[in-house]
């Protein structure tokens, strides 16, 4: 780093008293930078615990211990670890950055950049196709690259007698209450077979279990409000999940804490579960933008969109391994100029598609369309499609060579993450 900085990869595995203190130290400045209260005991524990789970790779920025009150607290963080994403036509390994923090005293000096460039670097040394992040404020990350890639909706479901969906699920399937402490196996089961089915879907850290089966990270304490429900089909087969909590028992408000349904019925059904709570009167979730809910109620106006908002973001490292992971749906040949400052994705790539799936091989023609690494990021997984790119400014080419472009990438199922991170 510069002169008075020195940079240093935790080692997650060191149990000696002042190696504990530097993880400690590390942690209260990732908690500091998001505003949250200073972690006690047991969030350390298991935060340590899902870090060495997830193989977290955890960067610390200090300042030199000769200067006058220095502190233990690292002026920076920065994380990595690998999981997986499903780009639609193939399940992907994604570099997933997280706990991007720099503390104020610090801030705009270009540590963040520093950072974040040697980061992606590693992840390309390590033949990462692409890495992913969620942001906190919509204009920091494109200068990396990174492009906004799904969205989410916060809804306001009016779950009183309203609430009617046209036909009730009635498939012979049941909705069961399970004790959270107990229910891992069977809801990590679900959101595997979620994950390996929806496009845009990004594999859960480890802290998902401890979430799940009774520890609430916010509170920072044994979570006693979490209840479970598990939708069963008519199989025997365990297809869906919801976990919500009723946060005071005077609220008519119930909140969604997580729903994963491998089938549309048994989203539907778990709906239904939650509309059937006695005592509230709403439901609060967080659904993807493109929702089947308010089409099968009745009244569509039941389920109210309170918020719309850019959720996964995507940076693509490795174009052929990326593309190839992705949905076509023409059969034709196009030559992409992606133009990447960072160059690791810079250059010109022929995608020949043919039955839904592409060769995509770096090609010296002259390009058809030309796009940014940003805006292929947004392309990527479906969510917003050639057209507004173009018309956004964002791709270049003659208007046939967009409309091909068009026909060969738009189409299939809109992306949902439903893993933060
Ligand atoms: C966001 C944060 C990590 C930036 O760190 P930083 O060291 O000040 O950033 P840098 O000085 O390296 O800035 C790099 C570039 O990003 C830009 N940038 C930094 N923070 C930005 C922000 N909040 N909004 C818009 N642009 C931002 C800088 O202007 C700079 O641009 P340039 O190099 O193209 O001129 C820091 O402000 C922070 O910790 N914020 C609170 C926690 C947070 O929001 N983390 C991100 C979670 S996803």
């Amino acid at each position: 780093m510069t002169d008075d900085l020195t940079h240093e990869t935790l080692d997650l595995d060191d149990e000696s008293d002042s190696n504990t203190a530097r993880l400690d130290a590390w942690l209260e400045a990732v908690v500091r930078g998001f505003h949250v209260s200073s972690p006690n005991d047991e969030f350390r524990t298991k935060w340590l615990a899902s870090s060495r789970a997830d193989g977290s790779v955890d960067v610390g920025v200090w300042e030199s211990a000769d200067l006058p009150l220095a502190s233990a607290v690292p002026v920076a963080t920065f994380a990595h670890f690998v999981k997986t994403l499903n780009a639609g036509a193939a399940v992907i390994p994604a570099w997933m950055v997280t706990d991007v923090t720099v503390a104020p005293t610090h801030r705009r000096r270009g540590i963040m950049r520093r950072l974040m460039t040697e980061n992606l670097e590693s992840a390309v040394a390590q033949s990462m196709p692409v890495a992913v992040l969620t942001s906190s404020e919509g204009s920091i990350y494109q200068r990396f690259g990174f492009g906004p890639a799904t969205r989410v909706a916060k809804v306001r479901v009016d779950t009183s007698e309203r609430f009617r969906l046209r036909e009730r699920p009635n498939d012979g399937g049941r909705v069961v209450m399970v004790d959270p402490a107990t229910s891992w196996p069977i809801l990590s089961a679900i959101f595997a077979r979620a994950h390996a089915t929806t496009r845009g879907s990004v594999d859960r850290p480890d802290y998902y279990e401890a979430a799940r089966t009774g520890f609430d990270w916010d509170e920072m304490s044994e979570d006693r409000k979490q209840r479970i429900a598990v939708r069963v089909g008519p199989d025997g087969e365990a297809d869906g999940y919801v976990a919500y909590v009723v946060k005071d028992e005077d609220a008519d408000e119930a909140e969604v804490r997580d729903l994963v349904a491998t089938t549309p019925t048994a989203h539907l059904a778990l709906w239904q579960f939650l509309a059937d709570i006695d005592l509230t009167h709403a439901v609060l979730a967080t659904v993807p933008v493109v929702d089947p809910l308010g089409h099968a109620l009745v009244d569509h106006r039941v389920r109210h969109t309170t918020s719309i908002g850019d959720h996964l973001w995507v940076r693509v490292l490795d174009v052929p391994v990326a593309l190839e992971a992705r949905p076509w749906f023409a059969d034709d040949r196009i030559v992409l100029r992606v133009v990447d400052d960072l160059g690791h994705a810079d250059g010109s790539f022929a995608i020949a598609a043919e039955g839904g799936r592409a060769t995509v091989t770096p090609s010296r023609e002259e390009p058809d369309v030309t796009v940014d690494v940003e805006t292929l990021g947004t392309l990527y997984l479906g969510d917003v499609g050639v057209d507004t790119m173009a018309r956004a400014g964002r791709i270049a080419g003659t208007h046939e060579a967009l409309a091909r472009f068009a026909t060969l990438a738009d189409g299939g199922p809109a992306p949902y993450c439903n893993t933060d991170f």
